[in-house]
């Protein structure tokens, strides 16, 4: 199936989208390998959380939210975030050369399994390419099958580093921008 979706960067009013989506997130039956908030941690925050982050998603230079739009429902999202050498990672551990991560993967369950992934990753791909990185880097945790599958038929493979997060055993895997994309 293919995506009928529009996909670009949010915009510094969406804030209440932006939160919307997160908490609808965070909500899923797949949320405990998926992400590292819990929906009482999303509701706890307050409007200027969300107006502050959406900023930076929308026009910030370290980092950008990219969202897939179906019929004005937003369906899906990825954000990318890049890592200074010097700077901490969201492990705490220091980052040596610049990266580019990806995080806050979603997909509303009827739109998965269309091709939304691969246009919000084409975002994500995009921003970073202008700013100084050679690839996409991303964790997932070891049991979340689909991901990596999904993530795999993006050109994605397990650079071999693993490590243990709040939600679990998880792994890190890395597409460079000119990978070729299994067909
Ligand atoms: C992860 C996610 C973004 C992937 O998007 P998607 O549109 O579902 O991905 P796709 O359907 O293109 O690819 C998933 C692949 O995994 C396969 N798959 C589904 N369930 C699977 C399972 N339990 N084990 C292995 N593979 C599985 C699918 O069949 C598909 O492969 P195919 O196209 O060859 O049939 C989406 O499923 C999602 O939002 N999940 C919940 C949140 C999440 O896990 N986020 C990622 C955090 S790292």
């Amino acid at each position: 199936m293919t995506s009928a979706a529009s996909v670009r960067r949010v915009r510094l009013h969406e804030w209440r989208e932006v939160r919307d989506l997160r908490i609808e997130a965070v909500g899923d039956p797949d949320a405990s390998i998926a992400f590292l908030t819990t929906t009482a941690e999303e509701l706890a925050r307050g409007d200027a959380f969300w107006q502050a982050r959406t900023a930076g998603a929308a026009m910030g230079e370290s980092g950008a939210q990219f969202v897939a739009i179906v019929d004005d429902a937003w369906v899906g999202s990825a954000t990318v975030l890049l890592r200074e050498p010097g700077s901490r990672d969201h492990l705490g551990q220091e980052v040596v050369v610049r990266r580019a991560d990806v995080v806050g993967v979603y997909l509303s369950p009827a739109h998965r399994g269309r091709g939304i992934l691969g246009e919000l990753f084409a975002g994500a791909a995009e921003f970073a390419a202008g700013r100084g990185t050679d690839a996409l880097t991303l964790d997932v945790h070891t049991e979340n099958l689909r991901a990596q599958a999904a993530y795999r038929k993006l050109g994605f493979t397990p650079t071999g580093v693993t490590f243990t997060s709040v939600i679990g055993p998880e792994l890190e895997m890395r597409r460079p921008f000119r990978a070729a994309v299994p067909g």
